[in-house]
């Protein structure tokens, strides 16, 4: 049987710290604030958002909730945008995705400031990662390296698979690896022979957003497997994209589905939002 990452605990210590560093800083005069703006009512968007509020009040920012009728239009959602970037008590400004139809994630992203992108979706946080000299971290990917830290897994030298290429976690996942010295390939739906190149993975990730997708036999044994997947089975349930129950006695470590790295995206925007703010405050 695998060791299961319990990334509720580790989520839980990383906010426990920034939490005592807020503490820190109120005592010095200094207050973080992070902008959640939602447009429209989708109910995914709606549950995530309210999990941010309550983390920002867990560590103790202040959190300014913005929302807006799914009939807003882009230059409504610039100019809120606009007055957050000019807001001095704003540190992060996070839009919720996705957007109604009628508007461009693009447009928007583009629009925040990146020293308040605290999501790093901005296309010059999105370089910097690439380059490695970055502050924010990609929040999802950011929160499986601490997955992975937590099981006290070097990942220097390892073969590290990423199943999945999106511009949110696997193309910044495969960065964050290969600035540890892991040695990554990125699989997607055209990859040949998927099943025998992710067997090859020390540390497996996926991300591709497929239902219990990952088997047993796409498994090393012994390795450290995370799961970013979020999807329904056929009945309905919360499921990851790998196959928990096929899975957990052939990997040596694997995380759950909730309970993995859900809660850690949340953490990892709080950890960005504490950078942004003492940035802002000239706090080292
Ligand atoms: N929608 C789903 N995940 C995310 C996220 O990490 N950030 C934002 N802004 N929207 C999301």
């Amino acid at each position: 049987m695998a060791n299961i990452i319990d990334g509720k605990a580790v989520s839980a210590q990383v906010k426990e710290d920034i939490r005592q560093e807020v503490e820190q800083l109120k005592a010095k005069g200094i207050e973080i604030g992070l902008a959640v703006v939602i447009v429209g009512d989708d109910p995914a968007s709606q549950v995530y958002v309210k999990n941010k509020e309550k983390a920002c009040e867990t560590v103790g920012f202040n959190s300014y909730k913005y929302a807006l009728p799914a009939e807003t239009t882009e230059e409504e959602l610039l100019a809120l945008v606009d007055k957050l970037n000019k807001d001095d008590k704003v540190d992060g400004i996070l839009v919720q995705l996705p957007l109604p139809k009628h508007l461009d994630d693009k447009i928007i992203i583009n629009n925040i400031r990146p020293d308040k992108d605290v999501d790093a979706f901005h296309p010059v946080n999105v370089g910097k990662i690439m380059i490695g000299d970055y502050s924010f971290l990609p929040c999802t990917p950011a929160g499986v390296m601490e997955l992975i830290k937590s099981t006290g897994t070097d990942v220097a030298g390892k073969e590290c698979v990423v199943i999945g290429r999106s511009n949110i976690v696997g193309k910044p996942q495969a960065m964050l690896l290969l600035h540890q010295n892991g040695t990554v390939t990125i699989t997607h739906s055209k990859t040949k022979n998927l099943k025998e190149v992710c067997a090859r993975a020390d540390i497996l990730v996926a991300a591709v957003g497929r239902a219990k997708m990952v088997k047993a036999d796409y498994i090393k044994e012994g390795a450290v497997v995370i799961d970013v997947g979020m999807n329904r089975d056929e009945n309905g349930k919360l499921c990851g994209d790998v196959d928990f129950e096929d899975c957990k006695e052939k990997a040596g470590y694997i995380t759950p589905v909730p309970g993995g790295v859900g809660p850690m995206t949340i953490a990892m925007l709080m950890k960005n939002t504490l950078t942004a703010g003492k940035e802002h405050h000239g706090v080292n």
